[in-house]
Protein backbone atom coordinates (compact mmCIF):
# COMPACT_ATOMS: atom_id res chain seq x y z
CA UNK A 1 0.00 0.00 0.00
CA UNK A 2 2.28 3.51 -1.23
CA UNK A 3 1.74 6.74 0.49
CA UNK A 4 3.36 9.46 0.68
CA UNK A 5 4.31 8.87 4.53
CA UNK A 6 5.78 5.61 3.15
CA UNK A 7 7.82 7.19 0.42
CA UNK A 8 9.39 9.63 2.28
CA UNK A 9 10.95 7.77 5.16
CA UNK A 10 11.82 5.49 2.18
CA UNK A 11 13.64 8.58 0.79
CA UNK A 12 15.08 9.33 3.95
CA UNK A 13 16.35 5.95 4.37
CA UNK A 14 18.10 5.96 1.40
CA UNK A 15 19.87 9.65 1.27
CA UNK A 16 21.16 9.06 4.52
CA UNK A 17 23.06 5.46 3.07
CA UNK A 18 23.76 7.45 -0.32
CA UNK A 19 25.34 10.55 1.89
CA UNK A 20 26.58 8.72 5.05
CA UNK A 21 28.23 11.61 7.20
CA UNK A 22 29.69 13.60 4.11
CA UNK A 23 28.70 16.57 3.08
CA UNK A 24 26.26 17.65 0.22
CA UNK A 25 25.72 21.23 -1.53
CA UNK A 26 22.06 21.76 -2.80
CA UNK A 27 21.30 23.81 -5.98
CA UNK A 28 18.13 26.31 -4.97
CA UNK A 29 16.54 27.67 -7.86
CA UNK A 30 13.05 28.84 -5.61
CA UNK A 31 11.16 25.99 -7.98
CA UNK A 32 9.25 23.22 -5.86
CA UNK A 33 11.74 20.62 -7.09
CA UNK A 34 14.44 21.88 -5.86
CA UNK A 35 12.64 23.32 -2.37
CA UNK A 36 11.36 20.05 -1.95
CA UNK A 37 14.43 18.08 -2.61
CA UNK A 38 16.60 21.12 0.00
CA UNK A 39 13.73 20.45 2.94
CA UNK A 40 13.82 16.30 2.55
CA UNK A 41 17.54 16.21 2.25
CA UNK A 42 17.45 18.29 5.37
CA UNK A 43 14.85 16.51 7.02
CA UNK A 44 17.59 13.52 6.47
CA UNK A 45 20.79 14.90 7.29
CA UNK A 46 20.30 18.32 9.14
CA UNK A 47 23.29 20.82 8.61
CA UNK A 48 25.62 18.31 6.28
CA UNK A 49 23.42 20.32 3.82
CA UNK A 50 24.02 23.59 2.72
CA UNK A 51 21.56 25.29 0.04
CA UNK A 52 23.32 27.28 -2.80
CA UNK A 53 20.68 29.42 -3.91
CA UNK A 54 22.90 31.14 -7.55
CA UNK A 55 21.28 34.86 -8.62
CA UNK A 56 22.31 34.65 -12.34
CA UNK A 57 20.28 37.86 -12.71
CA UNK A 58 18.34 35.68 -14.94
CA UNK A 59 15.71 35.70 -12.04
CA UNK A 60 11.95 36.71 -12.00
CA UNK A 61 10.78 40.18 -9.70
CA UNK A 62 11.54 39.59 -5.95
CA UNK A 63 12.34 36.02 -6.49
CA UNK A 64 15.79 36.09 -4.63
CA UNK A 65 13.62 37.96 -2.03
CA UNK A 66 11.08 35.39 -1.41
CA UNK A 67 13.92 32.38 -1.61
CA UNK A 68 16.04 34.22 0.97
CA UNK A 69 13.13 34.35 3.35
CA UNK A 70 11.80 30.96 3.05
CA UNK A 71 15.10 28.80 3.53
CA UNK A 72 17.65 31.06 5.60
CA UNK A 73 14.75 32.61 7.68
CA UNK A 74 11.96 30.09 7.96
CA UNK A 75 14.02 27.24 7.80
CA UNK A 76 17.00 28.10 9.22
CA UNK A 77 19.62 26.11 6.76
CA UNK A 78 22.85 27.03 6.45
CA UNK A 79 22.42 29.10 2.87
CA UNK A 80 24.65 30.68 0.37
CA UNK A 81 23.45 33.30 -1.63
CA UNK A 82 25.39 33.43 -4.78
CA UNK A 83 25.33 36.72 -6.39
CA UNK A 84 26.79 35.85 -9.82
CA UNK A 85 24.83 38.52 -11.80
CA UNK A 86 27.82 39.81 -13.58
CA UNK A 87 29.65 36.45 -14.58
CA UNK A 88 26.81 35.16 -15.74
CA UNK A 89 25.51 38.24 -18.02
CA UNK A 90 28.75 39.04 -19.20
CA UNK A 91 29.06 35.51 -20.63
CA UNK A 92 26.09 35.65 -22.33
CA UNK A 93 26.43 38.82 -23.72
CA UNK A 94 25.84 38.57 -27.53
CA UNK A 95 24.87 34.95 -27.58
CA UNK A 96 21.25 34.27 -29.24
CA UNK A 97 21.20 30.17 -30.17
CA UNK A 98 18.93 28.52 -27.34
CA UNK A 99 21.58 25.39 -26.61
CA UNK A 100 24.08 27.94 -26.56
CA UNK A 101 22.57 30.01 -24.11
CA UNK A 102 21.80 26.95 -21.94
CA UNK A 103 25.40 25.42 -22.33
CA UNK A 104 26.88 28.66 -21.17
CA UNK A 105 24.32 28.68 -18.38
CA UNK A 106 25.21 24.85 -17.40
CA UNK A 107 28.69 25.57 -17.26
CA UNK A 108 28.94 28.46 -15.36
CA UNK A 109 26.54 26.94 -12.50
CA UNK A 110 28.86 23.96 -12.26
CA UNK A 111 31.68 26.85 -11.79
CA UNK A 112 29.61 28.30 -9.00
CA UNK A 113 28.76 25.34 -7.49
CA UNK A 114 32.34 23.60 -7.41
CA UNK A 115 33.47 26.90 -5.93
CA UNK A 116 31.30 26.54 -2.95
CA UNK A 117 31.23 22.63 -2.53
CA UNK A 118 35.03 23.94 -1.45
CA UNK A 119 33.81 26.86 0.72
CA UNK A 120 31.84 24.55 2.48
CA UNK A 121 34.71 22.16 3.78
CA UNK A 122 35.16 19.62 1.12
CA UNK A 123 31.32 18.59 -0.01
CA UNK A 124 30.79 15.44 -1.70
CA UNK A 125 27.81 15.31 -3.35
CA UNK A 126 25.44 17.90 -5.63
CA UNK A 127 21.45 17.49 -4.78
CA UNK A 128 19.19 18.54 -7.48
CA UNK A 129 15.20 18.06 -7.82
CA UNK A 130 15.26 16.62 -11.36
CA UNK A 131 12.25 14.64 -11.71
CA UNK A 132 11.36 12.02 -13.45
CA UNK A 133 10.38 13.78 -16.81
CA UNK A 134 13.79 15.43 -16.84
CA UNK A 135 15.45 12.36 -17.09
CA UNK A 136 12.86 10.93 -20.08
CA UNK A 137 12.76 14.13 -21.78
CA UNK A 138 16.26 14.10 -22.14
CA UNK A 139 17.18 10.60 -23.25
CA UNK A 140 14.12 9.97 -25.80
CA UNK A 141 10.92 11.44 -27.14
CA UNK A 142 7.55 9.28 -27.37
CA UNK A 143 10.33 6.17 -27.37
CA UNK A 144 11.46 7.38 -31.10
CA UNK A 145 15.21 7.76 -31.34
CA UNK A 146 16.94 9.56 -28.79
CA UNK A 147 16.56 13.27 -29.67
CA UNK A 148 17.60 16.15 -27.33
CA UNK A 149 14.97 19.00 -27.34
CA UNK A 150 16.44 20.94 -24.93
CA UNK A 151 19.38 20.27 -22.53
CA UNK A 152 17.97 20.74 -19.63
CA UNK A 153 21.01 21.79 -17.49
CA UNK A 154 20.00 20.15 -14.46
CA UNK A 155 20.17 16.60 -15.96
CA UNK A 156 22.71 14.38 -16.44
CA UNK A 157 26.32 13.51 -15.93
CA UNK A 158 27.29 17.08 -15.74
CA UNK A 159 29.28 16.91 -12.11
CA UNK A 160 31.49 14.16 -13.44
CA UNK A 161 33.82 16.75 -14.28
CA UNK A 162 33.47 18.25 -11.48
CA UNK A 163 34.30 15.49 -8.75
CA UNK A 164 30.70 15.60 -7.18
CA UNK A 165 28.26 12.70 -6.50
CA UNK A 166 24.41 13.65 -7.27
CA UNK A 167 21.58 13.18 -4.66
CA UNK A 168 18.40 13.11 -6.81
CA UNK A 169 15.76 12.06 -5.01
CA UNK A 170 12.74 13.15 -6.47
CA UNK A 171 13.94 11.02 -9.97
CA UNK A 172 11.47 8.66 -10.00
CA UNK A 173 8.18 11.07 -9.35
CA UNK A 174 6.26 13.35 -11.38
CA UNK A 175 5.32 17.01 -11.10
CA UNK A 176 2.33 16.45 -8.69
CA UNK A 177 3.59 13.87 -6.86
CA UNK A 178 6.60 16.08 -5.37
CA UNK A 179 4.04 18.25 -4.23
CA UNK A 180 2.55 15.84 -2.53
CA UNK A 181 5.53 15.01 -0.50
CA UNK A 182 6.21 18.70 -0.70
CA UNK A 183 2.60 18.67 1.70
CA UNK A 184 3.50 15.67 3.49
CA UNK A 185 6.74 17.77 4.02
CA UNK A 186 4.71 20.78 5.58
CA UNK A 187 5.95 22.76 3.01
CA UNK A 188 3.28 26.29 2.83
CA UNK A 189 0.65 25.93 0.25
CA UNK A 190 1.62 29.20 -1.57
CA UNK A 191 5.05 27.34 -2.00
CA UNK A 192 4.07 24.46 -3.09
CA UNK A 193 1.49 25.59 -5.57
CA UNK A 194 4.15 27.81 -7.59
CA UNK A 195 4.43 27.81 -10.84
CA UNK A 196 7.46 25.57 -12.66
CA UNK A 197 10.49 28.07 -13.45
CA UNK A 198 13.76 26.47 -15.34
CA UNK A 199 17.09 26.90 -14.53
CA UNK A 200 17.72 29.07 -17.14
CA UNK A 201 15.42 31.45 -16.00
CA UNK A 202 14.31 34.39 -17.88
CA UNK A 203 17.43 33.63 -20.26
CA UNK A 204 15.42 31.53 -22.51
CA UNK A 205 12.39 34.22 -22.14
CA UNK A 206 14.39 36.38 -24.16
CA UNK A 207 14.78 34.83 -27.27
CA UNK A 208 17.55 36.72 -29.11
CA UNK A 209 20.34 38.57 -27.38
CA UNK A 210 20.23 38.88 -23.41
CA UNK A 211 20.14 42.45 -22.71
CA UNK A 212 20.03 44.34 -18.87
CA UNK A 213 17.90 46.39 -20.32
CA UNK A 214 15.68 43.62 -21.91
CA UNK A 215 15.73 41.56 -18.82
CA UNK A 216 14.36 44.48 -16.97
CA UNK A 217 10.83 44.82 -19.29
CA UNK A 218 10.49 41.31 -18.93
CA UNK A 219 10.36 41.33 -15.21
CA UNK A 220 8.36 44.36 -14.89
CA UNK A 221 5.86 42.80 -17.77
CA UNK A 222 6.08 39.17 -16.17
CA UNK A 223 4.93 40.32 -12.57
CA UNK A 224 2.04 42.52 -14.00
CA UNK A 225 0.92 39.31 -15.90
CA UNK A 226 1.55 37.06 -12.88
CA UNK A 227 -0.47 40.12 -10.79
CA UNK A 228 -3.45 39.71 -13.26
CA UNK A 229 -3.67 36.16 -13.37
CA UNK A 230 -3.93 36.07 -9.69
CA UNK A 231 -6.45 38.59 -9.28
CA UNK A 232 -8.73 36.81 -11.41
CA UNK A 233 -8.64 33.72 -9.40
CA UNK A 234 -6.54 31.73 -12.36
CA UNK A 235 -3.30 31.13 -10.90
CA UNK A 236 -4.12 27.30 -9.68
CA UNK A 237 -5.68 26.77 -12.98
CA UNK A 238 -2.89 27.31 -14.84
CA UNK A 239 0.61 24.88 -14.52
CA UNK A 240 2.61 27.80 -16.01
CA UNK A 241 2.41 31.44 -16.78
CA UNK A 242 4.67 33.90 -17.87
CA UNK A 243 5.95 36.42 -20.61
CA UNK A 244 8.16 36.40 -23.28
CA UNK A 245 10.32 39.66 -24.37
CA UNK A 246 10.60 39.21 -28.45
CA UNK A 247 13.02 40.30 -30.12
CA UNK A 248 11.58 42.62 -32.02
CA UNK A 249 10.71 46.24 -31.93
CA UNK A 250 7.13 47.76 -33.21
CA UNK A 251 5.96 50.82 -34.08
CA UNK A 252 3.28 52.15 -31.84
CA UNK A 253 1.44 55.19 -30.87
CA UNK A 254 0.66 56.80 -27.11
CA UNK A 255 -1.23 60.24 -26.98
CA UNK A 256 0.15 62.15 -29.93
CA UNK A 257 3.06 60.23 -30.45
CA UNK A 258 4.35 57.59 -32.18
CA UNK A 259 6.86 54.61 -30.04
CA UNK A 260 8.95 51.77 -31.08
CA UNK A 261 9.45 50.00 -28.55
CA UNK A 262 9.36 45.66 -27.63
CA UNK A 263 6.73 43.45 -28.51
CA UNK A 264 6.35 40.59 -26.17
CA UNK A 265 4.21 37.27 -25.67
CA UNK A 266 1.89 35.93 -23.00
CA UNK A 267 2.04 32.37 -22.63
CA UNK A 268 -0.27 29.95 -20.02
CA UNK A 269 -0.63 26.82 -20.49
CA UNK A 270 -2.34 23.87 -18.35
CA UNK A 271 -0.55 20.66 -18.00
CA UNK A 272 -0.39 17.82 -15.79
CA UNK A 273 3.46 16.32 -16.58
CA UNK A 274 5.01 19.16 -18.32
CA UNK A 275 5.35 16.79 -21.52
CA UNK A 276 2.53 18.33 -23.17
CA UNK A 277 0.07 21.11 -22.50
CA UNK A 278 -2.65 23.15 -24.04
CA UNK A 279 -2.80 26.82 -24.14
CA UNK A 280 -4.78 28.50 -21.32
CA UNK A 281 -8.66 29.67 -22.80
CA UNK A 282 -8.40 33.45 -21.08
CA UNK A 283 -11.25 35.26 -22.03
CA UNK A 284 -10.73 38.03 -24.09
CA UNK A 285 -11.40 40.75 -21.24
CA UNK A 286 -8.65 39.18 -19.71
CA UNK A 287 -6.35 39.70 -22.02
CA UNK A 288 -7.66 42.96 -22.91
CA UNK A 289 -7.08 44.54 -19.93
CA UNK A 290 -4.01 42.47 -19.25
CA UNK A 291 -2.79 43.75 -22.43
CA UNK A 292 -3.52 47.46 -21.66
CA UNK A 293 -1.73 47.24 -17.90
CA UNK A 294 1.57 46.01 -19.52
CA UNK A 295 1.10 48.74 -22.14
CA UNK A 296 0.26 51.69 -19.79
CA UNK A 297 2.45 50.51 -16.81
CA UNK A 298 5.86 49.02 -18.67
CA UNK A 299 8.26 51.51 -20.50
CA UNK A 300 9.47 49.78 -23.44
CA UNK A 301 6.55 47.51 -24.65
CA UNK A 302 3.73 48.99 -26.93
CA UNK A 303 2.24 45.52 -28.14
CA UNK A 304 1.41 42.74 -26.59
CA UNK A 305 0.52 38.93 -28.11
CA UNK A 306 -0.93 35.64 -26.55
CA UNK A 307 0.64 32.53 -27.39
CA UNK A 308 -1.92 29.77 -28.26
CA UNK A 309 0.11 26.78 -29.76
CA UNK A 310 -0.18 23.88 -27.66
CA UNK A 311 2.56 21.09 -26.92
CA UNK A 312 3.26 19.38 -28.99
CA UNK A 313 3.79 20.83 -31.90
CA UNK A 314 5.15 24.10 -29.57
CA UNK A 315 7.10 23.92 -25.98
CA UNK A 316 5.95 25.47 -23.01
CA UNK A 317 9.57 27.87 -22.81
CA UNK A 318 10.11 29.72 -26.58
CA UNK A 319 13.68 28.38 -26.31
P1 LIG B 1 9.46 22.81 -22.48
O1 LIG B 1 9.77 24.22 -22.84
O2 LIG B 1 10.56 21.87 -22.83
O3 LIG B 1 9.37 22.83 -20.91
O4 LIG B 1 8.12 22.35 -22.98
C1 LIG B 1 8.87 21.78 -20.09
C2 LIG B 1 9.09 22.21 -18.65
O5 LIG B 1 10.49 22.27 -18.39
C3 LIG B 1 10.90 23.57 -18.05
N1 LIG B 1 12.20 23.82 -18.71
C4 LIG B 1 13.37 23.76 -18.10
N2 LIG B 1 13.68 23.52 -16.80
N3 LIG B 1 15.98 23.76 -17.34
C5 LIG B 1 14.98 23.55 -16.43
O6 LIG B 1 15.29 23.37 -15.25
C6 LIG B 1 15.75 24.01 -18.65
O7 LIG B 1 16.67 24.21 -19.43
C7 LIG B 1 14.36 24.01 -19.04
N4 LIG B 1 13.75 24.20 -20.23
C8 LIG B 1 12.42 24.09 -20.01
C9 LIG B 1 9.81 24.49 -18.55
O8 LIG B 1 9.77 25.70 -17.80
C10 LIG B 1 8.58 23.63 -18.37
O9 LIG B 1 8.12 23.65 -17.03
Amino acid sequence: DWTMGAYREQALQAIRDQVGDQKVICGLSGGVDSSVAAVLIHEAIGDQLTCVFVDHGLLRQGEAEEVIGMFRDHYNMPFIHADEKELFLSALDGQSDPETKRKIIGKLFIDVFQKHASDVGGAKFLAQGTLYPDVIESVSFSGGPSVTIKSHHNVGGLPEKMGLSLVEPLRELFKDEVRALGRELGLPASFIGRHPFPGPGLAIRCPGEITREKLEILRRADAIYIDQIRKHGLYDEIWQAFVAILPVRTVGVMGDSRTYDFACALRAVTSVDGMTADYYPFSHEFLGETATRIINEVQGINRVTYDITSKPPGTIEWE
